[in-house]
């Protein structure tokens, strides 16, 4: 399998605290390959979040590496790593995060004008195919305070695909959804990994982990250990024993 994303060695710290001790993350060694679909959980304040951002390029890791299609991305200008973010990546936070002086159709088109590779009409297109396909095509025009959660939630998945990205980073997608919301959007990562993408996602809730094909348990800012699951085959699966499976392994560590 081609690795697409790699963390070697990699430490954060906040503080000017001596780094190795009392660092947030201490000596991430990670491969993520292409068309995976990766969960990272573990307790509240282990390292998950900063993880992402940091692997992901969205903040500065401390020392380490970490390897983008074999890029070397920790050590690009601020501006590169961006362009990098909008053209090859997608972002899922828990909210939606989407400018309220927009619509629903044109926050999803933003950063497809942004990237400035396709016209705004090949951008208009691809958001309405996005928005058809992931069920909000009908809100394209709606305020984003005029919306549910769950369709704010699928209109940031929309954005987040709009520049066809080959990894997608989540933090806790489901986390502020109900939840036949959460449901939703699992079934929608779920679709997004067939079609190719790879997945990285943060997450507290086993539902959303007994989807992934790989769950990393983080404590302490370091990895303690993984679980294969293996790709989950909706037609073939049944998912509530991938959760079951999930949640015992869960409770041996104390999670
Ligand atoms: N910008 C920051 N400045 C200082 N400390 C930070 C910063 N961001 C995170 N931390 C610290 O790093 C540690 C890990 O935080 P992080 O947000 O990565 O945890 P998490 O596993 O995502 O937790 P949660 O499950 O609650 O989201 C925490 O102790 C947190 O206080
Ligand atoms: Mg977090």
């Amino acid at each position: 399998m081609k690795i697409v994303l790699e963390a070697k060695a990699l430490y954060k710290s906040f503080g000017k605290e001596k780094e190795d001790e009392a660092a947030v993350l201490r000596g991430i060694n990670l491969q993520i390959g292409q068309g995976e679909f990766v969960v990272i959980m573990g307790q509240s304040g282990s390292g998950k979040s900063t993880l992402l951002y940091n692997i992901s390029g969205m903040d500065r890791l401390t020392r380490g590496q970490v390897l983008f299609d074999g890029e070397d991305i920790s050590s690009l200008s601020d501006d590169k790593i961006s362009k990098i973010r909008l053209n090859k990546m997608g972002f899922i936070f828990q909210h939606s995060h989407l400018l309220k002086t927009l619509s629903i159709k044109e926050n999803i088109m933003l950063p497809g004008i942004k990237a400035g590779k396709k016209t705004r009409a090949e951008v208009i297109r691809d958001a309405e195919e996005l928005m058809q396909r992931i069920g909000i095509e009908a809100i394209g025009g709606h305020d984003i305070t005029k919306v549910s959660g769950g369709q704010l939630q699928r209109a940031g998945i929309c954005r987040a695909l709009i520049n066809s990205p080959g990894i997608i980073f989540g933090d806790e997608p489901t986390g502020a959804l109900n939840s036949g919301a959460a449901l939703e959007v699992m079934k929608i990562l779920n679709d997004i990994n067939q079609n190719g993408t790879t997945l990285l996602v943060v997450t507290h809730d086993s539902k959303v982990a007994a989807r992934a094909e790989r769950v990393i348990y983080l404590a302490d800012g370091k990895i303690e250990t993984e679980y294969m699951l293996g790709k989950y085959n909706s037609e073939k699966e049944d998912l509530r024993e991938r959760e079951n499976e999930m949640n015992k392994w869960l409770k041996q560590r104390g999670f």
